[in-house]
């Protein structure tokens, strides 16, 4: 029997990387996914990968950062499943440059897409779990947001704020059955990290005590934990995925 039979859960950025592989995990533990991505051509194979794990997936093609069309992706995976009883807030990119170079357009859509797409979705989530009263939002962090980086202002900022209002969340919805915690990765292998220079990478790994890059599934297997009822008196928490990068 699943960690999750019965239970429905909407995955944001789920088409590939480290959200296609939260999808996988939620759905081999028995959850039907409601997966949701700007990419609708990525996001049938990753709802092919998840019906091959006998769960039901449906594709929902949105942009995380525009308000309208995350209230439509969530009115819709209530219409099409009936409840949502886990959402992760996956979802990001980064537009990496020094501060002086750094333009408007950079900060705005790393703010806008990490920031506002989980504030959106947390929020249109919350009626329908406050009246189901139960529920687990777990939003992708990162450890940038907790040490910062040199080219990274944006998108640091961003996963900061991710970090503070998941603990705001969970403080808010706590007395509604609704929980709320972060994953804060380190360096995961995938198509974000795979275009960092090579001397980059060999610098990071250096630095990483347990000698390896993440696998994307390093990540799922702890949101699967706190998504799931093994993590009932969790909220409000953050979890590095790291490889021991950060101790603190
Ligand atoms: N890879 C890492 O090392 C790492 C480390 C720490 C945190 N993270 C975080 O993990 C999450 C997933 O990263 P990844 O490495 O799998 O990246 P990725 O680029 O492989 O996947 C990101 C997914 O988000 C989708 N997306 C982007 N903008 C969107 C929008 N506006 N609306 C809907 N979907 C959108 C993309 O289409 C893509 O499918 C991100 O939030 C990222 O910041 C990654």
């Amino acid at each position: 029997m699943g960690q999750l039979n019965g239970k429905i859960a909407l995955v944001t950025g789920a088409a590939r990387g480290i959200g296609q592989a939260i999808a996988m995990k939620l759905a081999a533990e028995g959850a039907d996914i409601a997966l949701c991505d700007l990419q609708a051509d990525w996001l049938a194979e990753t709802a092919g990968k998840v019906q091959t794990l006998g769960r039901r997936a449906q594709c929902y093609t949105a942009d995380v950062s525009n308000g309208e069309q995350v209230q439509a992706v969530v009115a819709a995976v209530e219409k099409d499943f009936g409840k949502i009883d886990i959402l992760v807030n996956n979802a990001g990119i980064t537009k990496d440059t020094f501060l002086i170079r750094m333009t408007e357009a950079d900060w705005d859509a790393v703010l806008n897409i990490n920031l506002k797409g989980t504030f959106l979705f947390s929020k249109a989530v919350a009626r329908p779990m406050m009246k189901q009263r139960s529920g687990a939002i777990v939003n992708v962090a990162s450890i940038i947001g907790l040490i910062g980086n040199a080219g990274q202002c944006n998108y640091a900022a961003s996963k900061a704020g991710v970090i503070a209002l998941t603990k705001s969340v969970a403080k808010e919805l706590a007395g509604r059955g609704i929980r709320a915690n972060a994953v804060a990765p380190g360096f995961i292998k995938t198509k974000m990290t795979e275009k960092l220079p090579e001397d980059i990478q060999k610098k990071m790994l250096e630095a990483i005590p347990l000698a390896r890059f993440g696998e994307p599934e390093d990540v799922a297997n702890v949101v699967l934990f706190l998504a799931s009822d093994a993590a009932a008196y969790v909220t409000g928490q953050v979890v590095t995925v790291c490889g021991g990068m950060v101790t603190a």
